[in-house]
C-alpha cells in the first residue's frame, strides 16, 4: 500500500496544528492551508512553540525541529494543495464551509487516489462526501485534544467510503503516525464525542444550576474518578464554541435533551468566553 507522503491540513487552529505537527514529525511534507495570512502566522507561531516545547522536554532534538520545521509550509489558497495524497480539513464546525471547502478540494486536488478527510467531530461524513465527486475517497478522520499526545483516531466511512480508503487511512494513522484507531459509523458524534459530550453538558448544567461551583465538580472527577482533568477546564480547552457546535449537531441528529446545549452554555459563546482560546471561559487562561 502507497506511503502518504504529502499531507494538506485545512485550518491550523488547535486540531490541525496538532496534526500538521504529528504528520511533519513522523516525515511527510505538510502545507498548512489557512483562512488570511493572519491565522497562517499564528497557526505557525503554535506550532513552532510546540515544537519547541518538544526540544524542552527532550522529546526531539534541535536538528529534528530544524528538520520538522522545513516540512511544514503555510498557504492561504485551497489550489496549493493539488499534489496532495490526503487532505485532512480541521475547520470550524460548521457545515456549511466545510462543504463549500469540500467542493473546493474535490475540484483542486488531482490525484484521483487522494483522500479527502475531515476531523468533523459530528457532521454527517455523507453530506461532506456528496459535495464532492469522489465519494469513495472521503470519510471522517477524527484525532483528539492535545493531538500530539492522545493516541487515538477514531476512523469513520460513510455509506459510500471504499474499504481502500478505509485501509489506506487506517495505515496512515497507525504505520506512518503512530497512531491507534476505533472504527465508528456516520453517526453524529462518532464513538468519544457521543459518550463525552452529553457528560460535559451535565458539568455544565450542574454549574449552572449553582449546585457546585467549577473547582468542585472538575475536583469531583480528578481526585473521584482519576479523569486527567474535569469536564469543566475540559469543555474550557476543547472550546466552549466546538462544545456547543457538536452538542447542537447531536441533538439535530437524535432530538434527545441528553444533547441540548444549556443556556449557560449559549450565553458564554454568546458573550465571547469560550474557554483557552479566548482566555476565559469556566476558568481565566494565561
Ligand atoms: N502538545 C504537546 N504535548 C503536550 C500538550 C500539547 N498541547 N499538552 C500537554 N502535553 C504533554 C506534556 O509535554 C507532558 O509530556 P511529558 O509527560 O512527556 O512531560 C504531558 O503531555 C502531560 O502534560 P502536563 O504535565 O503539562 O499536564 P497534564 O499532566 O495536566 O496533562 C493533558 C495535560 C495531556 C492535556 C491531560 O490533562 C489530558 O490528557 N487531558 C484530557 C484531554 C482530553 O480528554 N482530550 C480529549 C478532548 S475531546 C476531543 O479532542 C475531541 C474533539 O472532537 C472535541
Amino acid at each position: 500500500m502507497s506511503k502518504i507522503e504529502r499531507l494538506g491540513v485545512v485550518g491550523g487552529g488547535q486540531m490541525g496544528g496538532g496534526i500538521a505537527e504529528v504528520g511533519a514529525r513522523a516525515g511527510l511534507d505538510v502545507i498548512v492551508c489557512e483562512v488570511s495570512d493572519d491565522a497562517a502566522r499564528a497557526a505557525r507561531s503554535g506550532l513552532w512553540k510546540s515544537l519547541n516545547r518538544a526540544v524542552q522536554k527532550g522529546k526531539i532534538t534541535e536538528a529534528e525541529r530544524d528538520e520538522t520545521q522545513a516540512r511544514l509550509h503555510f498557504t492561504t489558497t485551497v489550489g496549493d494543495l493539488d499534489d496532495r495524497q490526503l487532505v485532512i480539513e480541521a475547520i470550524a464546525e460548521d457545515e456549511g464551509l466545510k462543504l463549500k471547502l469540500f467542493a473546493e478540494l474535490d475540484k483542486v486536488v488531482t490525484d484521483p487516489d487522494a483522500i479527502l478527510a475531515s476531523n468533523t467531530s459530528s457532521i454527517p461524513i455523507a453530506k461532506l462526501a456528496g459535495a464532492t465527486g469522489r465519494p469513495d475517497k472521503v470519510l471522517g478522520v477524527h484525532f483528539f485534544n492535545p493531538v500530539p499526545v492522545l493516541k487515538l483516531v477514531e476512523l469513520v466511512p460513510s455509506l459510500l467510503t471504499s474499504e481502500d480508503t478505509i485501509a489506506r487511512a487506517d495505515a496512515f494513522a497507525t504505520e506512518q503516525l503512530g497512531k491507534e484507531t476505533i472504527r465508528a459509523q456516520d453517526r453524529s458524534g462518532f464513538i468519544v464525542n457521543a459518550l463525552l459530550v452529553p457528560y460535559l453538558l451535565s458539568a455544565i448544567r450542574m454549574c449552572e444550576g449553582g449546585f457546585a461551583s467549577a473547582e468542585d465538580i472538575d475536583n469531583g472527577m480528578v481526585l473521584g474518578c482519576a479523569h486527567p482533568m474535569g469536564p469543566l477546564k475540559l469543555a474550557d480547552m476543547v472550546g466552549l464554541d466546538t462544545v456547543k457546535a457538536i452538542a447542537d449537531s447531536m441533538h439535530a441528529e437524535y432530538a434527545e435533551p441528553t444533547y441540548a446545549a444549556p443556556p449557560l452554555l449559549q450565553r458564554m459563546v454568546d458573550a465571547g468566553l469560550k474557554g483557552k482560546k479566548t482566555g476565559k471561559g469556566f476558568y481565566t487562561w494565561e
